[in-house]
């Protein structure tokens, strides 16, 4: 039954491949220049300044959105782990050889899925701005606000690595 769903989801194999790659984009990128030229800036300005209450105000803004659309990037990432698997399944991967897609797959357990379920809990789940700001909870708030915005620090130089890295090793296959 199983070798027969798998059999007849095969000859689509291009199309999943091609919905893993537009998610792998938008996984990627969608945060990109909000991050970069919004909440960065805006995130430095009040932690230099911290009693400026324009700043702080601007940085709540700005991370609320932030919070908000990061949601495109982790639906993103859901289609991702998902078509990923299922080519592993249509294709009978051999995970056990060392090859771009091992190499892929060790990467996203050991280094974006603990990544990724972090940022899930920072913007959607516990550590969202949003209901913290509604629930009054200024304390919790802004220890979201802090985690967050070192969660952003340590992730930016390992992201700016590691995303251009995992398209080169998936479309050039090196090994
Ligand atoms: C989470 C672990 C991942 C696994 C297990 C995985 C697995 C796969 C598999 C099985 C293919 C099809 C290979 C083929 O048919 O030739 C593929 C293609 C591809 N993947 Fe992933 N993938 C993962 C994550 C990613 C990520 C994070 C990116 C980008 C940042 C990415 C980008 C691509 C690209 C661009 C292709 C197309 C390669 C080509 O056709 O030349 N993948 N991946």
């Amino acid at each position: 039954m199983i070798d027969e769903i798998r059999l007849a989801i095969g000859p689509g194999y291009l199309y999943i491949k091609a919905l893993h790659v537009l998610s792998a984009a938008i996984w990627s990128f969608s945060t990109t220049v909000a991050f970069s030229f919004y909440l960065k800036p805006a995130l430095r300005a009040a932690s230099r300044h911290p009693d400026d209450p324009a700043l702080r105000a601007r940085r709540d803004e700005f991370m609320r959105r932030f919070d908000k659309g990061a949601s495109l990037e982790h639906i993103a990432f859901v289609i991702l782990v998902i078509t990923a698997a299922l080519m592993l399944w249509i294709g009978r991967v051999d995970l056990m050889r060392w090859s771009f897609i091992s190499a892929m797959l060790w990467l996203g357990i050991l280094v974006i899925l603990p990544m990724e379920a972090f940022d899930i809990y920072l913007s959607h789940l516990g550590g969202n701005k949003k209901r913290l700001h509604l629930a009054g909870d200024r304390e919790r708030y802004e220890r979201a606000m802090d985690w967050h915005w070192k969660f952003l620090r340590v992730t930016e130089p390992l992201v700016i690595v590691l995303v251009p890295a995992m398209f080169v090793i998936a479309i050039a296959k090196p090994f």
